[in-house]
C-alpha cells in the first residue's frame, strides 16, 4: 500500500478545548494514514477522543495543531467554502445522535444532502423514497 498516496493523512494532530481557564487536551499528536479502499475502525473507551478525531477527519472541526492532508491537499489551509465542498462530496457521516431535523419529514431529511449537491427536486425525492422503502 505504500506505493499509493494516502487518502487521509494526519501528522502530529492535537486538539484542546478551552473552557475559561480550563484547558482539556484530548488529542496528543495523532499520526495516521488511511489508504483508498481501507476499512478502518477507531476504537477506545468513552471520552478517549474518538468523536473529536472523527469531527476533524470529517472537516467538521479543525485541529489545534498539526496537519491534515486529504488526497495530498493540506485541508488546514482550506477556507469555509472549500471545506463545505469537501464535506459534501467526500464524506458520509452517521452521527451518534442522528441529527435529524424535527420539522422535516423522514423523506425530506433523507433528501436534504441532495439539495445541496444540486440534484433536481423530482430526482432527489424519488431517490429518497427508494432509499426509505429499501429500509422498510
Ligand atoms: N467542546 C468540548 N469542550 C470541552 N471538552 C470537550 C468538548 N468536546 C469533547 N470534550 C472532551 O473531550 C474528551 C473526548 O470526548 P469525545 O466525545 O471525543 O470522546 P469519545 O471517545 O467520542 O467518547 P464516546 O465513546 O462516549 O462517544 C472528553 O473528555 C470530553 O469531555
Ligand atoms: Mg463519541
Amino acid at each position: 500500500m505504500t506505493d499509493k498516496q494516502p487518502l487521509i493523512k494526519l501528522t502530529g494532530v492535537t486538539k484542546s478545548f478551552q473552557n475559561g481557564d480550563l484547558e482539556t487536551r484530548v488529542l496528543h499528536g495523532i499520526d495516521l494514514e488511511i489508504y483508498p479502499g481501507e476499512f478502518v475502525a477507531i476504537i477506545g473507551q468513552s471520552g478517549s477522543g474518538k468523536s473529536t478525531l472523527m469531527n476533524i477527519l470529517g472537516c467538521l472541526d479543525k485541529p489545534t495543531t498539526g496537519e491534515y492532508y486529504f488526497s495530498g491537499k493540506n485541508v488546514s489551509a482550506f477556507d469555509a467554502d472549500e471545506l463545505a465542498q469537501l464535506r459534501r462530496e467526500a464524506f458520509g457521516f452517521v452521527f451518534q445522535s442522528y441529527n435529524l431535523l424535527a420539522g422535516a419529514t423522514a423523506c425530506e431529511n433523507v433528501e436534504m444532502p441532495a439539495t445541496y449537491s444540486g440534484m433536481p427536486p423530482d430526482e432527489r425525492r424519488e431517490r429518497a423514497s427508494e432509499l426509505l422503502s429499501s429500509l422498510g
